[in-house]
């Protein structure tokens, strides 16, 4: 049996899987730093039986030209966006992935945004980076003074103390607009520093929701929420969920946090709430269009705090993904049934 790798591989792994199959190929991210092409790709599935991958395309143009395939892995938490998934179900082809990776990844990132959007972290990094608040008046030039910092006579555009007075988390209310793997993860944290924490998601297993969370419909956490985090998967029911007039109902107060996806909302309402200060900002890690073009309205606004898509970004989830997917190709090749599959009708019957 031979083995594709064309992503990130953990060494401890790579030992592993070595073990598991007569030949193990690396292409792609750990020979050429970049994902493949359609073409290279093809070239690379040459007598290949299993594929581990994370974004390369696997179309059906690149399917059908790959006859030998048997069984994908991706490290992701969901195949569909880089995987042809109907495709592969056709050819009968099992794809195992790694639901829930990333879950602690992605929620310290979104306590991080609330904490760098509401007290100004970003904005203060950025402002001293831009010699905005460089003012030598704030400091003392002979080493010595006698109290412990120079801020007299300081104006609020040179004296950053003033211009910050964000939040802080304890005793504010968060809203979590799905509590899956991540949406359960912010929770865990957010309880933490002491937030009241509520839920929407009618889908979520009772079991599954923490005894520190409580459930409420959407419009109600809209309305009622500090902060509002969205951490849902785009379906054909959750796209556009957050219309321009479920946006309104938030708070003029409230941060609004999205690391989910751009389609979930109406970003053209929700810039022009922060454009006319009808909320108190937003930090975003994901956009309608990636990376945001540079006329973009949002890099006008300084209610913002502005992420490149980075909120999965760790090396900690793929050593996660791999503990599945070598536990699931074993059961692959032992003939039972993956724990993770992503296309189950294949199984069916
Ligand atoms: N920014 C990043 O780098 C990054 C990284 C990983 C994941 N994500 C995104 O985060 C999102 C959530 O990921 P996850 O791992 O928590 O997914 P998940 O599948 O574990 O959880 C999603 C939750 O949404 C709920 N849901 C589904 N439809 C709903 C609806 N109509 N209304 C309300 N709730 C609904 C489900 O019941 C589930 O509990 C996904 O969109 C994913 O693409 C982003």
């Amino acid at each position: 049996m031979n083995l594709l790798v064309t992503t990130y591989i953990v060494p401890e792994y790579l030992k592993k899987l070595e073990k598991m199959f007569d030949h193990v190929r690396c292409e792609g991210m750990m020979k050429l730093g970049r994902v493949l092409t359609e073409d290279e790709l093809i070239a690379a599935l040459k007598d290949i039986d299993v594929i581990l991958i994370e974004f390369d395309p696997l179309t059906r143009k690149v399917l059908d030209a790959s006859p030998s395939l048997k069984v994908i892995a991706s490290v992701r938490g969901g195949a569909h966006a880089n995987v042809d998934v109907a495709c592969a179900t056709e050819k009968k082809i099992p794809i195992l992935y790694c639901p829930g990776r990333n879950g602690d990844t992605v929620a310290d990132f979104t306590l991080g945004l609330m904490i760098a959007l509401a007290r100004g972290i970003a904005a203060g990094h950025h402002q001293i980076m831009n010699n905005v608040i460089t003012d030598t008046k704030t400091h003392d030039q002979n080493g010595f003074c006698a109290i412990d910092v120079n801020w007299v006579g300081q104006t609020p555009e040179k004296f950053a103390y003033l211009q910050f007075k964000g939040p802080t988390l304890a005793g504010k209310r968060l809203g979590l607009v799905g509590l899956g793997a991540i949406g359960r993860e912010v929770a865990k944290r957010a309880v933490a520093f002491d937030m009241e924490i509520i839920a929407y998601d009618p889908f979520v297993k009772p079991e599954l929701v923490p005894s520190f969370v409580r459930m409420s419909d959407l419009d109600g956490l809209l309305n009622n929420c500090d902060f509002i985090s969205i951490h849902l998967p785009v379906t054909k029911d959750t796209r556009g969920l957050l219309s321009a007039s479920k946006l309104k109902l938030m708070k003029p107060n409230a941060y609004f946090i999205n690391t989910a996806r751009a389609a979930v909302l109406d970003y053209d309402q929700l810039i022009t709430m922060l454009q006319n200060n009808q909320i108190a900002g937003a930090a975003l890690d994901v956009y309608p269009s990636e990376p945001l073009p540079p006329d973009h309205p949002l890099l006008k606004l300084n209610n913002v705090v502005l992420t490149p898509h980075i909120g999965g970004c760790s090396l900690d989830p793929y050593v996660r993904s791999y503990q599945m997917l070598v536990e699931d190709l074993e059961n692959v090749f032992s003939g039972k049934k993956p724990v993770r599959l992503y296309n189950p009708s294949i199984y069916a019957g």
